[in-house]
């Protein structure tokens, strides 16, 4: 079931250091190659006009985000370590002793850290990540800083099926970290499926810390993807910059801005590129025609009520175990286990 060593594969002289100086091993699945041109062209040519916010986060896009978790206006990350910081401790005894962890996206290696800190003899640790290069950052930082944990890095898109590394020493228990409401970006259904996919990687007796964003009045939520310093606004624009740069596309990044809203219906934030006039598009041969004010629907960032997440958590096959939330009710943290 591991994958042998002719999966890991190194990419640059700076990949080959980090991996042979810093401790780390590298599987990689070579994500998004091949599959960033066709989801471009398949989400431009539909009605109305969507694209994957998976893309976002290629180096400048990681950059980014990392920004934005500094805003005033973007309450999610701050909410969420205060949340660790306060709890750190119960949640290290919820999940347990001898645990290899996995975690979903190797965000800001301050939540892993806090998590780790609190974990009694975690026997390694398995980061997944479609950006190569900031994997391998957050998984040499990690390995520099918890000399004895063994220290995983795959690269990969986690909502794929990808078939996860075994750690040198036996673990008492699975269990994923999936932080910073990246679940959000999911659909209902879509949500569901992957928390499915989690609850069978690890098995009975195992474990998901999840992140999620709590429902709230609809100016907070705005503001948090509106930011008045233009961050997001750049980050979503980005998206474009990079589909130019990678794919040869000629948008005008000019010609276009950047719109958040909040739809209660679905309980989610939409984010969308605003084309300011009419205009045409060229991509790979392909021509889209923008009318103005038409918008391509670049991400959904859905809220839960407690209720709403424990009823997902039980249709993918969970109960939840723990919820810590802020004081204000802002953000959750959960502690799923599968029965
Ligand atoms: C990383 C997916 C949780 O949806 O809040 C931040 C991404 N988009 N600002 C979110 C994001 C705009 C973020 N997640």
């Amino acid at each position: 079931m591991c994958p042998d060593d002719s999966a890991i594969r190194t990419r640059t002289r700076e990949d080959y250091d980090v991996l042979t100086k810093r401790r780390v091993q590298l599987v990689d699945f070579e994500p998004c190659e091949g599959g960033f041109l066709r989801d471009v062209l398949d989400g431009l040519g539909q009605t109305p006009k969507t694209l994957p916010c998976k893309y976002f986060y290629d180096e400048r896009g990681s950059r980014l985000f990392d920004a934005i978790c500094e805003l005033d206006e973007y309450y999610l990350t701050r909410t969420e370590i205060a949340i660790m910081r306060d709890n750190g401790r119960a949640i290290g005894r919820a999940i347990g002793p001898g645990c290899c962890l996995v975690e979903f996206g190797s965000g800001s290696s301050v939540k892993t850290r806090l998590l780790l800190d609190h974990l009694d003899d975690p026997v390694a640790c398995i980061l997944i990540d479609i950006s190569r290069k900031h994997l391998l950052e957050s998984a040499a930082e990690l390995a520099d800083q918890y000399p004895d944990l063994q220290v995983i890095a795959v690269c990969a898109d986690f909502a794929s099926n990808c078939e996860l590394p075994c750690p040198r020493r036996a673990a008492a228990r699975r269990a994923v970290y999936f932080p910073g409401s990246t679940i959000g970006n999911f659909r209902p259904a879509d949500a569901e499926q992957l928390l499915r996919r989690i609850a069978r990687i690890v098995g009975r007796g195992g474990g998901l810390l999840i992140g999620a964003d709590l429902k709230k009045d609809r100016e907070t939520l705005e503001r948090a993807y509106n930011d008045r310093a233009g961050v997001t606004s750049a980050f979503n624009l980005n998206l474009l910059h990079r589909i130019n740069r990678e794919l040869g596309a000629d948008f005008d990044l000019d010609a276009f801005r950047h719109r958040a809203t909040y739809n209660a219906a679905h309980g989610r934030i939409e984010s969308h590129l605003v084309s300011r006039r009419a205009q045409t598009v060229r991509l790979n041969g392909s021509v889209f025609r923008f009318e103005r004010g038409e918008t391509i629907h670049t991400e959904s960032s859905h809220k839960y009520s407690l209720d709403g997440f424990r009823a997902l958590a039980d249709r993918a096959g969970f109960d939840v175990q723990d919820v810590w939330t802020d004081e204000r009710g802002l953000f959750s943290v959960q502690y799923l286990t599968t029965r």
